[in-house]
């Protein structure tokens, strides 16, 4: 079977980009993407591509090219259901803030409402490509509901999890490690997992692309996230040992690192991981362990999710400490909001939990970042405090402890303090000499990521505190 017509529900940070990638690699395929966002989609579509909503390294350049040729961003999901013989789902799949599984299971919800729109649009055979990150087993779920109309229309459910990373989608997407395609091991459904090989064989080998049951690779994705955050947490317990032994953190890693069963990647300590969908999705692992009455593997992975608060407040109380003890009424400039560089993207920021710590201290927070608007960060803040129950009148008087500003140098002024929240390349080119003499003194450096080089610092005459250096 040769697909000519893909659609992909959900225009987000993994449609957006992947959709484009396939589109551009494979000029023959129509490729529509659509989501109920009417402004998201108009970003999408806009002339100015510097107003793209995804911000990604060579993602305007990809879009650029391929968009009105073979790419549409559209808001008729519907029309678009309907010609399609591939159909994405990549939706947001957030953790579940109410009810059963509230604050651990994946909310399925917009999953199911987007089986439900292409059982009652259907009319010829689809295959559903289920892309965003769920739970073992929906799949199952998923056919359940395609299959409920009973009009005759067969749907193949596959399962094709995203690995790209943001910051490094579009070279993620090139040059994928792997891509993992799961379906079901019979003649209909190997028929399916071959028509999606073909799609990616227009760009990676064969050697790039692993097929499995759709189980295994509905977990995988999982895993593969549990891994990785399981590295950084570790790390990160670390660099508290570090801080108090005059160990260097950096070091360690280093020596471990070059050791080949351990591999030098995922070993930076910082401030605590963020971002959509590492603490989503071990949250939904430790549920899915819980459900499944392993009470012992859920206590496991949950260390990963309580070490990353640790390192969070950990790093706020150190900023208070250092700071005499209190916060009260000084500015704390944050450089960088992003969860990491190279991304607009501030889902699970560490930076929103350490400035909520700080300003309950009664800080003022001034941030700088290249990419995220003062809209956006308010609109975190404000997410967060309706979460724990605060009234709309303590959240307005709480907005007022933050400010932000479009230069660094504007943020900087007469601070007592910076904490470096991301690794964004261009803080470590600023002139700290210059900003050293705008701040109040001792002018203190909390380098959330260890990116600054220390040893200037300290001879211009900051006070600095990396993360795991005594
Ligand atoms: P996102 O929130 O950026 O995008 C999801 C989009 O889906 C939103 O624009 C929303 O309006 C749209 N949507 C929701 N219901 C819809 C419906 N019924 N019809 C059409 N559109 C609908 O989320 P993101 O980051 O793109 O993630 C999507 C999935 O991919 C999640 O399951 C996530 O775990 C997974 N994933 C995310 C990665 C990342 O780096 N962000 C990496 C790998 C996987």
């Amino acid at each position: 079977m040769k697909i000519k017509n893909i659609c992909c529900l959900g225009a987000g940070y993994v449609g957006g980009p992947t959709m484009s990638v396939i589109a551009l690699k494979c000029p023959e395929i129509k490729v529509t993407v659509v989501d109920l966002n009417e402004a998201r989609i108009a970003a999408w579509n806009d002339e100015n591509l510097d107003n793209l909503p995804v911000y990604e390294p060579r993602l305007a350049e990809v879009v650029g090219e391929a968009r009105g040729r073979n790419l549409f961003f559209s808001t008729d999901v519907d029309a678009a259901i309907d010609a399609a013989d591939m159909i994405f789902i990549a939706v947001n799949t957030p953790t579940k803030t109410y009810g059963e599984g509230k604050g651990m299971a994946a909310d399925l919800k917009f999953v199911e409402l987007c089986a439900r729109q292409i059982a009652r649009i259907a009319k010829n055979d689809k295959i559903i490509v289920e892309k965003s990150t769920l739970p073992v087993r929906t799949a199952e779920t998923l056919q359940t509901i395609l299959d409920s109309t009973g009009n005759g229309v067969h749907f193949e459910v596959l399962s094709n999890p995203e690995f790209l990373a943001e910051g490094t989608a579009i070279e993620d997407l090139f040059n994928a490690d792997r891509v993992l395609i799961g379906g079901k091991q019979t003649p209909k459904g190997k028929e399916a997992i071959q028509a999606l090989v073909d799609v990616y064989a227009h760009w990676l080998t064969p050697k790039q692309i692993l097929t499995t049951n759709v189980w295994s690779s509905e977990l995988s994705k999982l895993t593969a996230n549990a891994f990785l955050a399981q590295r950084i947490s570790s790390i990160n317990a670390l660099s508290a040992l570090c801080e108090v032994t005059e160990a260097d953190v950096d070091e360690v890693a280093n020596a471990i690192g070059t050791d080949s069963r351990i591999g030098p990647k995922f070993l930076k300590a910082s401030v605590g991981f963020g971002g959509s969908c590492f603490q989503k999705d071990i949250l939904n692992l430790v549920y899915l362990c819980r459900f499944f009455n392993l009470p012992e593997v859920a206590h496991y992975w949950e260390q990963v999710i309580i070490l990353n608060d640790y390192q969070k407040s950990r790093f706020a109380k150190k900023i208070i400490s250092s700071l005499f003890n209190t916060v009260s009424d000084k500015k704390i400039t944050f450089l960088g909001w992003a969860f990491k560089k190279d991304t607009n993207d501030t889902r699970e920021s560490a930076a929103i939990y350490v400035a909520e710590h700080l300003i309950e201290d009664g800080a003022q927070i001034h941030v700088y970042d290249p990419k995220v608007s003062e809209a956006k960060i308010k609109a975190d803040m404000s997410y967060l405090w309706e979460l724990n129950g605060l009234t709309e009148q303590k959240i307005a008087l709480k907005l007022k402890q933050i400010f932000v500003y479009k230069t660094p140098m504007e943020a900087l002024n007469q601070a007592h303090a910076v904490a470096v929240m991301t690794e964004w390349d261009e803080f470590k080119t600023y002139d700290w000499e210059g900003i050293y003499t705008k701040m109040y003194k001792p002018a203190f450096v909390f380098d959330g990521r260890n990116i600054l080089d220390v040893e200037k610092l300290i001879a211009i005459g900051f006070q600095v505190k990396g993360i795991g250096k005594g």
